[in-house]
């Protein structure tokens, strides 16, 4: 294990301690993501100790915001031979130029990662500890560089950084306190006074502005996708492509005024709910799922029913799997109160209805080419059964309700398991039919940016070339511009018969499968229920043919290819 170290000057030891406000900043610049693994196991330490940590992507960080930093912790790697990486390119050259400020009062901490076969081991890490140190920065501990084999290492220097941090803040802030939000200080634009951040989730969303709300689709097209890009300034959030975002939405105030008047409710009741009290609408718009029924709710329901004979008939469809998930299809809770006449309250039926859930959507947008931005492709569900209209919650609120200007309560949720290759030079081929193409604007995005060699084949589909290629411009400017290698597109309703991504996968079946010898990772997003199943048994079937294996070999493929990470799915 190879620890290069550097002695402490005396003056870090004798540092001031620090003011209990102090915010701490952890910047990392990664590659392959170890940089930002370390990073991030330290922030999730610091925040559990108590103390205010932000952590940074060097990639998103603005260099004149380091004059500010009091604490900074860095987390770097090295790239190739001995450049920083794509993350850290922008940053390493501020340091290094005529613009990179005086930080007499930071004090500082790097780890170096790297790889000893290279010459210029650690090169970056170094870079920066030498730039940070001659504009006066004062290190709490010397520059630890790890090898390969980085964890233990790793783990050692994030001890180290503790421990220093812990005696510079005395007894400021206990060690082992859960994670200190501060929010009695938080002012209007969700910040702390003391400038550091609240860590927004889906407990404690974050109150966001919508910035567009646009149709994608032309007019004439039966289909009404949204493109919504909604501010994150001053939320601290960070995501990267393939994340997804979460949303709190409400429910139609139509909806709720047809079940309150058909059970005769009065809408300003109060309903006690989670310890507070509510109006019987206020609940019903914002804290109750209305529009999906659970097997839970039903049998909670079945005591009320007036008809024991009614209540037998909803017994017997719970009974049975199949029989309930094709009863709920199509159905509300409306539906269920007129089907099973029922003798219940309003509070009665506050306590058996479901908590109303966040509804998540692909992230369309790089935070690299869009920052403190995020953008989702919405698509508008709405369908006649049983009768009546039905609309989905989520797109309908969004599509139809939100407009910019106006704020809506979100947060990110991280998919690990829908991640860009680690490598910038691996190929990759993306499958996004309709509003699956979403993570694949921010995948080509992010690659635009990056600037990295990894060549992007793009399917896409969906009922008219005039009215619903989404996206199109863009697509096209990307191609010009090389950050897409190919695209294909498959219009479903253009031609006598429909033409689908699968049956363009096809007839590129050679190159296809040409590409995924050469260590491709594939990518589907979408429909879960039908195309992503026939996508990959098109893959297994080129796969087949083209590697002129048996049907099994094939199959084999295709699962080594999702074990080792190179097929991903993001379907719903
Ligand atoms: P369709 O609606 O004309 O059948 C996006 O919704 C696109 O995906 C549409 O063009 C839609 O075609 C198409 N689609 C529907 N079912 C599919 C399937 N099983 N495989 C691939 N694409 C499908």
């Amino acid at each position: 294990q190879l620890i290069n170290r550097i002695p402490v000057t005396q003056e870090s030891l004798t540092a001031e301690p620090l003011n209990g406000q102090d915010s701490i900043t952890v910047l990392y610049g990664s590659k392959s993501g170890n940089s930002k693994k370390v990073a991030k196991n330290l922030h999730d330490k610091l925040i559990a100790r108590g103390f205010t940590s932000v952590l940074q992507d060097m990639n998103q960080y603005q260099g004149n915001r380091l004059k500010d930093e009091k604490w900074l912790l860095v987390v770097v790697s090295t790239h190739g031979e001995g450049d920083p990486p794509p993350a850290a390119e922008d940053l390493h050259a501020f340091i290094n130029s005529r613009k990179a400020p005086a930080l007499d009062s930071t004090r500082y901490a790097v780890l170096a990662l790297g790889d000893k076969s290279y010459a210029s081991f650690c090169q970056t890490g170094r870079d920066f500890d030498t730039r940070l140190s001659a504009l006066k920065a004062i290190p709490i501990l010397s520059r630890v560089e790890a090898d390969v084999d980085y964890e233990e290492t790793a783990e050692a220097w994030i001890e180290s950084v503790l421990a220093k941090i812990q005696e510079n803040f005395g007894s400021a802030v206990p060690s082992g306190l859960p994670n200190l939000q501060h929010t009695s200080s938080v002012n209007q634009d969700g910040q702390l006074v003391s400038g550091t951040q609240i860590k927004y989730s889906r407990k404690n969303p974050f109150r966001a502005t919508i910035l567009e709300n646009i149709r994608l689709n032309g007019r004439g097209s039966a289909k009404q996708t949204h493109h919504v890009e909604i501010s994150l300034e001053g939320s601290g959030l960070s995501y990267q492509p393939g994340d997804t975002l979460g949303i709190w939405v409400e429910n139609e105030l139509s909806l709720v005024n047809e079940l309150t008047e058909f059970k005769r409710y009065n809408t300003t009741d109060p309903i006690v709910y989670k310890d507070t009290t509510l109006s019987l609408e206020e609940f019903l718009l914002k804290h109750a799922e209305l529009t999906t029924i659970s097997g839970s709710f039903l049998s909670a329901y079945c005591p009320f029913i007036l008809d024991p004979a009614v209540a037998h008939s909803l017994k017997n469809i719970l009974a049975d799997k199949e029989t309930l998930s094709s009863f709920v299809y199509g159905r509300d809770i409306l539906d269920i109160l007129v089907q099973f006449p029922a003798d219940i309250s309003a509070q009665e039926l506050a306590a058996i209805l479901l908590p109303l859930q966040p509804r998540l959507y692909s992230i369309a947008s790089s935070l690299s080419a869009h920052p403190e931005e995020v953008h989702i492709t919405v698509g508008r569900v709405e369908y006649e059964a049983n009768q009546r209209v039905r609309r989905g919650v989520a797109s309908n609120f969004i599509t139809g309700r939100l407009q910019p200007g106006q704020e809506v309560s979100v947060f990110i949720e991280e998919n690990e398991s829908f991640r860009l290759p680690a490598n910038g030079d691996t190929a990759v081929i993306m499958v996004g039919p309709g509003t699956g193409i979403a993570p694949f604007r921010a995948f080509v995005e992010e690659r635009a940016e990056s600037g990295f060699g990894g060549h992007n084949w793009l399917f896409f589909g969906d009922q008219h070339f005039t009215t619903d290629f989404l996206y199109q411009t863009e697509w096209q400017r990307f191609i010009r511009q090389g950050a897409l290698s190919r695209m294909n597109t498959a219009f479903s309703r253009d031609g006598q018969s429909k033409l689908y991504v699968q049956h363009r996968m096809q007839q590129h079946a050679s190159e296809l499968f040409s590409w995924l010898e050469n260590g491709a990772h594939f990518y589907v997003c979408g429909d879960a229920r039908k195309m992503a199943r026939d996508v990959k048994q098109t893959l297994i079937g080129i796969v087949c043919e083209q590697g002129r294996m048996e049907p099994e070999a094939a199959v084999e493929y295709v699962k080594q290819m999702v074990k080792t990470g190179r097929y991903q799915e993001d379907t719903y």
